[in-house]
């Protein structure tokens, strides 16, 4: 049925369904389990060091022979820019630390000097070595552009998958070598894949346009349809999809295919812990808000204690990256108590969506039984 699909055919898939990669959530059990049902499994691979994408990408590749990719961040790395971290360390003190019994950090509030050298150095350069070292197939990204990247990793013959927020991003990385266009609606979970070039994470910059998966995902495939280069480029649409109806609603707005954060959270093979899973079953759609109080960048996450209290305060989150770095230990121990009032609840709109305790596999087959069923009544209504 997707011989001729153009994604199918670039990333040598069976299915065009892809498993967001997804930060701290994406076991090699996940990935590989998706890439042997016929999709395309990606390790979320931002905040690991190079030696454990290393250590994933040897266990994946020991799980399926199928192709499979790894996904980085491209955001900025300084986040300096004279933030004052001390009234946000109180805020922390106040609110969370002593909630949970943790050291308090305002009475160490550094100046810009030494915030600089808060820092860790970034891993990017490290991470990419190993995708282009041990050869992965695909290289997938957010945050940004990886113009700088591209003849490298084509080198390996691997392909590219870009994602964005709007037709403007879309064109640039389809111009600059991305092989696959992924266009992020609003419904998304997780951080928006917004591009630092217009000060779109600059702190005053409250307002983020929320583009929908419906009306993104139409406008990028007519955008990119112009041509870019003669290369014809396919999309995919991200953020909200959870079923078959979502992968056949994808492929008639002229998506090539469709990638899922969300439902394969909850799926046996994931990483998420308990406490998270649970959230996510017992939400709907009406839980969900997008908030930049975790990282300094927006994500989509589920409302939880600690959103909750940074919306009552008057405080804006520091600038990516440090907003995280400074809460980190808050997170941190959250969850290794599995407190999940107090760390990232990553998550999509689609939530009444979930279903308990699937492997990968059968998610993967069930989206493709329901979007043949769905096509065959949508056909009879059609001639009738
Ligand atoms: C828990 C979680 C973590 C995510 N982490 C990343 C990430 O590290 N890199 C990335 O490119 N996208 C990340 N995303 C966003 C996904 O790429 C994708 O846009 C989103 O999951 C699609 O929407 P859905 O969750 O409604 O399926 C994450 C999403 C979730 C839910």
């Amino acid at each position: 049925m997707f011989l001729e699909n153009p994604l199918c055919k670039l990333l040598g898939i069976r299915y065009p369904i892809i498993q967001a990669g997804m930060a701290g959530q994406t076991t090699p059990e996940l990935v590989a389990a998706v890439s042997n049902a016929g999709g395309l499994g990606i390790l979320g691979a931002t905040r690991m060091t190079p030696e454990n994408i290393l250590d994933a990408v040897r266990k994946i590749k020991m799980i399926t022979t199928k192709p499979y990719g790894v996904n980085l961040w491209l955001g900025p790395q300084d986040g300096k820019k004279d933030q004052d971290i001390s009234s946000v360390q109180q805020f922390l003190d106040q609110k969370f630390r002593k909630t949970l019994g943790l050291p308090l950090k305002s009475v160490s509030s550094l100046p810009e000097r030494e915030t600089k050298d808060l820092l860790p150095p970034s891993k990017l350069s490290g991470q990419l070595q190993i995708i282009l070292e041990e050869k992965v197939p695909i290289a997938s990204f957010a945050m940004g552009d990886p113009v700088k990247y591209v003849d490298q990793i084509h080198s390996t013959g691997a392909k590219i998958i870009s994602m964005v927020t709007n037709v403007e991003d879309a064109i640039s990385v389809a111009k600059n070598g991305s092989d696959i266009v992924m266009a992020q609606g609003s419904e998304a979970g997780g951080h928006r894949s917004i591009f630092d070039n217009n000060g779109a994470l600059d702190e005053g910059y409250e307002n983020i346009p929320l583009i929908g998966t419906m009306a993104l995902v139409p406008q990028i495939v007519d955008a990119l349809k112009k041509g870019i280069q003669a290369r014809s480029i396919p999309v995919v649409a991200a953020g909200g999809i959870a079923d078959g109806r979502g992968l056949l609603a994808a492929l008639a707005l002229g998506a090539s295919g469709i990638a899922i954060g969300t439902r394969f959270l909850v799926c046996r093979e994931s990483g998420a812990l308990q406490g998270y899973r649970e959230r996510l079953l017992s939400s709907s759609e009406t839980n969900t808000v997008v908030t930049k109080a975790f990282t300094g960048v927006p994500a989509r996450v589920l409302n939880n204690t600690f959103v909750k209290e940074y919306a009552k305060s008057e405080l804006k989150p520091l600038r990516w990256p440090l907003q995280r770095f400074v809460a980190n230990d808050i997170y941190e121990n959250a969850q290794t108590k599995d407190d999940a009032n107090y760390y990232p609840l990553y998550s999509g709109q689609g939530l009444r969506m979930l279903k308990r305790n699937q492997s990968a596999e059968e998610v993967v087959n069930e989206i493709m039984i329901q979007a043949k069923e769905r096509l065959s009544i949508l056909e009879k209504q059609m001639e009738k």
